[in-house]
């Protein structure tokens, strides 16, 4: 049976291709201290919903390759305990490594593969895990994200009973926060895929620069059931980052504000501070602020469509709303296609944009506090 990637593969996978920069990730990835683990007796906080969750969980919770029985809220898919120290642990990546960036685009790639129009999974594509297959790895759009799957793969080798769905998520709503942004609704229990003939084919996310650039990204964001609101104000996830033009062919190699990090030097930022998540993308792009920050034809039509204006024009001047906007566009986008184990959570992942609402997301499945 295929398996996902180990450490191991990646690595030599990486050393196979011997470019500098992939030389140099390889040492860090060598050089990465086995973190000592640590459990918790703990349960997780937990309310009345959870208890159908807590019946399948009192009998033997796995955690790392030992066993309790201890009572916590379980999605069957991914251990609670271990999401929870997964997610220290990528704070402590996000500190070091100032990945912020590359790990949020990391979730948004395996996410945003879905097509609503196809039921079946994993053929709807989606967060499922696919993306740490070679195969979509080697899709252009995803050039250079095997240096997001390398910095969290040590973690995925740590916890076991996390799934590389949650994985991707978790790094990516954890990023974001730690960058300043709003706290994300999130739901785990995402199931992986497990071997790469199961990942959609090439082609299905967005382009940077294509004819039409409305008529593109309302081509791609509706076949994932996204709509115009939810468009602009994921696309204000560029306030984090850069561009690279021997990745994405897109961006200069370096500006006055990448050319000494944090993090890798270079590449071409769209904010001034690229690793601080506000609102800054809409404001610089309304200002045309600078030539040294980049503007995508993706990003400047949010400004010129005038149904996207009309969102892009509000989170300039409004940064509270944004962030309420994004949060929610986030989370939805983190469950697109999603197969939830428990199930009942599936049905989440059907609600349109017109009904969802946020505060009674996390209403059922397994939610860490
Ligand atoms: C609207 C359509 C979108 C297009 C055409 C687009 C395109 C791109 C391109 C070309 C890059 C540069 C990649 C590189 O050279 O390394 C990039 C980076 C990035 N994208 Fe997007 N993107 C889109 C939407 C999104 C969304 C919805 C999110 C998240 C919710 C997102 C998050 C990011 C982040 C954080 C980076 C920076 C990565 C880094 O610094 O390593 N993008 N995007």
């Amino acid at each position: 049976m295929a398996s996902s990637l180990s450490t191991a593969a990646i690595s030599s996978r990486i050393f196979a291709a011997s470019s500098s920069s992939s030389t140099s990730l390889l040492s860090l990835l060598r050089s990465t201290p086995s973190l000592s683990f640590s459990y918790s007796f703990r349960s997780l906080a937990f309310s009345s919903h959870f208890s159908p969750l807590l019946r399948r969980s009192t009998a033997s919770v796995r955690s790392s390759g030992r066993f309790s029985t201890v009572a916590s809220p379980r999605c069957a898919a991914s251990d609670p305990n271990q999401l929870k120290s997964a997610r220290e642990d990528i704070k402590e990546l996000l500190k070091s490594k100032f990945c912020h960036p590359i790990l949020v685009r990391l979730g948004w790639h395996d996410a945003g593969t879905y097509n609503k129009n196809i039921e079946a999974w994993p053929q709807r594509g989606g967060a499922n895990g696919s993306l740490r297959f070679e195969v979509e790895l080697k899709h252009a759009a995803n050039a250079g994200l095997v240096n997001a799957l390398n910095l969290i793969q040590p973690i995925k080798d740590k916890y076991s009973g996390v799934t590389y769905a949650d994985l991707f998520q978790l790094a990516s709503a954890t990023a974001i926060e730690e960058a300043g942004g709003p706290k994300i609704p999130m739901k785990y229990g995402r199931v992986d895929v497990s071997a790469p003939n199961e990942c959609p084919e090439e082609g299905r996310l967005p382009d940077a620069g294509p004819p039409s650039p409305a008529d593109h990204l309302r081509g791609v964001f509706y076949r994932m059931g996204l709509n115009d609101k939810e468009i602009v104000a994921l696309s204000g996830a560029h306030t984090l980052g850069r561009s690279r033009p021997e990745r994405s062919g897109w961006g200069k190699p370096e500006t006055k504000y990448t050319k000494d990090g944090p993090g890798a030097p270079g590449g071409q930022s769209w904010t001034v501070q690229w690793l601080k998540f506000d609102n800054s993308y809409f404001k610089d792009i309304k200002a045309k602020r600078d030539e040294d920050l980049l503007v995508l034809p993706t990003d400047s039509v949010i400004f010129e469509d005038p149904s996207f204006k009309v969102y892009a024009e509000k989170y300039a001047e409004d940064q509270e709303t944004f962030f309420k906007d994004y949060a929610e566009a986030h989370a939805k986008l983190s469950n697109l296609g999603a197969k939830f184990d428990p199930p009942e959570i599936d049905a989440l992942t059907q609600v349109t944009s017109k009904n969802f609402v946020a505060p009674e997301y996390p209403r059922k499945g397994c939610k860490l506090e």
